[in-house]
């Protein structure tokens, strides 16, 4: 089964004078973003790595780029979002050190389908990273996107955007759903009913009812909350897996899969020059997925409501204080 193609970025794209932060840009669709960016006359790109040393050697190849303007900036920042404590630290870091922020594109993840669990939080890993640290940056990052967008002048909206995937609708949560009276985090951190081939699945879903939540609680006039699919593409996503899986996964991947140059397309499209009307949605090829019917029924909502909540609760833990008051109401 092919998949559509993706255009070219318009060519009116244009990132001068924006700041732009891209989450694992070392690798995949994260550099390919990087790439776009720049080569979109971005102001200030930073990125994020786990490992300073390899953070370096990817600016100094990006600095190199023949097409760069000698003005622009390129910033690298470690992150691992194993670790609560790592994620807190990068937004401090991040807001006493950067002026603005216009654009965020949370897009570090991983695919596993072993159990396992973060030395840091005791947390499953899948949930840990691709769910908890991302929303968790998302909170701690929205006052400097807000600020940034408030000072911006004419007024323009910044971006808080979460790479997803459509595979959230094949989560286990759908088909049975976690019982009221359980707390969300306690069901994905329940090793008796793991499903390895949903880890991925249920980590996403709750990534896509974070948004459609955070969305609520944020006017798009300030910040564009979305998140975005950027298809099957050929990268090093399924590299934790065993080799006979990795060998099968190249085999699809040369056959169907976009290239990261191509799917990084859509997430510049959600972090760069999607319209209000993305605000809480998901975004494939420049335009909007529906929201799976489960989502909009009383157990979706339901489980929304939990997350947000559950959420917010382990930011008041973790980092007292930071949470903007208008995510509150
Ligand atoms: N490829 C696809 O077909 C596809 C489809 C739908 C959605 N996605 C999503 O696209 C995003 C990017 O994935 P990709 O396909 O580009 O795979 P990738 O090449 O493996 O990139 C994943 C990035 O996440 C970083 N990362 C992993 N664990 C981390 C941690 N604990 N802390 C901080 N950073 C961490 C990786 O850094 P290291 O190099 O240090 O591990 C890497 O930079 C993911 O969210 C993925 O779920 C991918």
């Amino acid at each position: 089964m092919l998949q559509p193609p993706v255009p070219a970025l318009p060519a009116s794209v244009d990132f001068q004078g924006k700041t732009v932060l891209v989450t694992g840009g070392n690798s995949g669709l994260g550099r390919a973003a990087c790439l776009h960016y720049l080569q979109h006359n971005v102001s200030t790109l930073i990125f994020t790595v786990r490992r300073a040393s390899e953070g370096e050697s990817i600016r100094a190849e990006l600095l190199a780029l023949p097409e760069l303007r000698s003005e622009t900036k390129i910033l690298v920042y470690e992150l691992n979002l194993s670790s609560h404590s790592s994620v807190i630290a990068f937004a401090s870091k991040l807001r006493a050190e950067v002026e603005d922020l216009h654009i965020a594109l949370l897009n570090a993840g991983i695919f596993h389908l072993d159990w396992e669990v973060s030395p840091h939080t005791g947390n499953e890993m899948t949930f840990q990273v691709n769910y908890l640290s991302n929303a968790m940056l998302a909170l701690l990052l929205f006052p400097l996107l807000r600020a940034t967008a408030e000072r911006t002048n004419p007024p323009t909206p910044s971006y808080l955007s979460i790479v997803a995937s459509q595979k959230y609708s094949e989560s286990r949560f759908i088909k049975s759903p976690i019982p009221e009276t359980t707390p969300i985090f306690k069901a994905c951190n329940d090793k008796e009913e793991f499903q390895p081939w949903s880890l991925y699945a249920d980590s996403k879903l709750l990534v896509r009812l974070f948004v459609k939540e955070l969305a609520k609680h944020v006017d798009p006039s300030t910040v564009i909350v979305n998140c975005m699919c950027p298809g099957m593409v050929k990268t090093n996503l399924a590299r934790d897996l065993s080799f006979p899986l990795r060998v099968l996964g190249r085999i699809v991947q040369a056959l169907m899969a976009r290239s990261p140059d191509v799917g990084s397309r859509v997430l510049i499209n959600a972090a760069g020059f999607a319209g209000k009307e993305s605000h809480g949605e998901m975004l494939v090829v420049y335009q909007i997925l529906p929201m799976i019917a489960w989502a909009e029924s009383k157990e979706g909502e339901q489980m929304q409501v939990k997350l947000w909540r559950e959420t917010v609760a382990e930011v008041k833990k973790d980092a007292p204080g930071t949470l903007d008051a208008a995510l509150l109401h």
